[in-house]
């Protein structure tokens, strides 16, 4: 049996690949960092990303994406992207942190996860309530319906600290007031992000981030995408999703969510085997942005892969000179 028919070896193979997807998404956006364009920035990175899923072997669809095929161009939902091969589904945002990037700020990032047909929450472009914490804590240890100090004191107490000793991370909203004066009515600290709730629910599992509990509301894909990581890393993670209309239940309902009010946990939000790759665009906690040398750039990934749950940090150089493709 050759490499390419060993679907485990094809696998692996598959999860470096991603990598290589995420870059060219990386690299694209990289050039707009701090041009005060958004629109351009994620525009160059889903032209990119889109172009190199082309040597992808997979027959792949698209189910978070850019969004319908009525209003993106590229990497909408439905598309059908990737060279042939096992058929997957596909979960992209080829800039994560879009406003970030624009404004040169710290944690964008280009993202994928990828896992077989029909193992991904097909989440409406919607706002999704989050929580979640890293691995190796009891089933239950938080929960999305408890009160905030009610999840701080039974967090503490399963890692055996103080309240104030955890560290909240949420977005920087009005919407979140609330949560941010009862987590420091509480004692806790918090870290707020401008932007990327990707790697705030991921630096969750990832203990160099300093980060105890993510809470706050999203974008649902961004929670499908974050719920796709952690199944690699560990860690448990509940979202239910967010409406401010009817139509955006309708639309749920299209989408296959019968119960409007469910609450997903990360096996709801991502079955399966799921790989999952990312490349810092600006640095964050989790990855270093693109930095440019005078003969070419440097990337730094991280790809995933629930299977096997090694984790993988990929620094590459990419030169202009053999690779023209790069947009220089
Ligand atoms: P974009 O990359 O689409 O700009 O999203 C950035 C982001 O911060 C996400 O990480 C997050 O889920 C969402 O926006 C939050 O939405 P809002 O800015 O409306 O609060």
């Amino acid at each position: 049996m050759s490499n390419r028919d060993n679907p485990i070896l094809a696998e692996r193979n598959l999860a470096l690949e991603l990598v290589r997807v995420t870059e060219a998404a990386g690299l694209a956006a990289a050039r707009w960092i701090g041009r005060g364009d958004k629109n351009a920035a994620d525009g160059a990175a889903v032209a990119a990303m889109r172009s190199a899923f082309d040597a992808v072997a997979i027959e792949g669809t698209v189910v978070i994406g850019e969004g319908e095929m009525d209003e993106a161009p590229m990497l909408y939902i439905g598309e059908r992207v990737g060279a042939g091969g096992p058929a997957m589904d596909i979960a992209v945002d080829p800039l994560e942190g879009t406003s970030i990037a624009a404004k040169g700020a710290p944690n964008a990032i280009a993202v994928i996860a990828l896992a077989e047909r029909g193992n991904f929450l097909h989440a409406p472009d919607i706002y999704m309530d989050k929580i979640a914490v890293g691995p190796g804590l009891p089933d239950g240890v938080v929960a999305l319906d408890a009160p905030v100090i009610e999840n701080l004191r039974n967090l503490a107490r399963a890692k055996k600290c103080d309240v104030a000793d955890l560290m909240v991370c949420t977005l920087e909203r009005d919407r979140h007031a609330e949560i941010i004066a009862r987590c420091r009515e509480a004692g806790a600290r918090i870290t707020l992000i401008g932007d990327g709730d990707v790697s705030g629910v991921i630096a969750v599992a990832q203990p160099e981030a300093g980060i105890d509990i993510y809470l706050g509301s999203g974008g649902a894909p961004e929670g499908v995408l974050a719920a796709a990581a952690l199944r690699c890393i560990g860690g448990q993670m509940q979202g239910r999703l967010l409406y401010e209309n009817d139509e955006q239940i309708a639309r749920a309902r299209t989408m296959g969510i019968t119960d409007p009010n469910r609450i997903f946990g990360l096996t709801d939000m991502a079955r399966g085997d799921v790989m999952f790759a990312a490349t810092g665009v600006t640095s964050g906690p989790m990855l270093r942005g693109v930095r440019w040398s005078h003969h070419g750039a440097i990337t730094h990934s991280i790809v995933m892969r629930s299977r096997s749950g090694t984790v993988r940090t990929i620094e590459a150089t990419h030169n202009f000179q053999t690779k023209p493709w790069i947009p220089a």
